[in-house]
């Protein structure tokens, strides 16, 4: 049963929260169908893979693509900001913000990013920090008054560093202080970073498609499923 807490989630129900990774229609779909997904995120290299003639895919394109994805998912659509300057990445925010209410403006957490989710908190537009890769760099989001932070798990395992040790951090020093930023664990690559997120108290997993199908599979489960149905063969029916 799901109970109260007073943490980020203050007053409202405490859930883990998975979001899909990807920028593919068929997958997005398909991982409505399963029942459990909350939400997407999406950046720019996730886009370039579901794009085919790049000399021909626009930045309307781009909108599009976003707007598409919203009328699948009813819930957060992380779409990413493609500029490094401020005045730039607050310009290409708030006409992505403008395509529906639950795009959530993705910007990178460098300095001229953190310029750009403070001034989309104050516009009460949400942001999802990116490419995070230190508790420091998350504590200067929530100050910002980032919705969400990113970070990326995977490619910290890639260079040796333990990614689900920042997310502990940042699970802590969130609760430490009562900041509202939501933790979505990014850079999943297998089924255990996802229990480990779980365990964590991490607020959201964002997993990739394949790694979505993994979580339902067990080899118990499909020997012992294979046993009840020869077993039921027995029926008449
Ligand atoms: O959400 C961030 C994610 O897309 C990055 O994943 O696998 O490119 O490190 P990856």
């Amino acid at each position: 049963m799901p109970c109260l807490i007073v943490n980020r989630s203050t007053y409202e129900e405490i859930t883990m929260k998975f979001f899909i990774d990807s920028a593919n229609l068929d997958e997005i779909q398909s991982a409505r169908d399963l029942g459990v997904l909350d939400g997407v995120t999406t950046n720019p290299s996730l886009i370039a893979k579901i794009v085919g003639d790049p000399s021909k895919f626009t930045y309307q394109d781009f909108k599009d693509h976003i707007a598409r994805i919203c009328e699948i998912v009813d819930g957060p659509v992380s779409a990413e900001v493609t500029c490094l300057e401020t005045e730039e990445m607050i310009v290409e925010g708030e006409d992505l913000a403008a395509i529906h209410e639950n795009v959530v403006i993705k910007c990178p957490l460098t300095i001229n990013g953190l310029k750009a989710i403070r001034h989309f908190s104050e516009q009460g537009i949400r942001t999802n920090a990116t490419l995070v890769f230190s508790p420091n760099q998350a504590l200067l989001a929530a100050k910002a008054g980032a919705s969400y932070v990113s970070p990326f798990i995977g490619r910290l395992d890639d260079i040796s560093t333990d990614g689900m040790a920042l997310v502990e951090q940042i699970v802590t020093i969130y609760d430490n202080y009562g900041y509202m930023t939501e933790v979505i664990v990014a850079s999943v690559r297998h089924p255990q970073h996802v229990v480990d997120s779980a365990m964590l108290g991490a607020d959201i997993a964002t997993i990739p498609y394949s790694i979505i199908r993994q979580l339902v599979n067990h080899p118990l489960t499909d020997l012992g499923l294979k046993k009840f149905m020869e077993d039921a063969a027995v029926m008449k029916k």
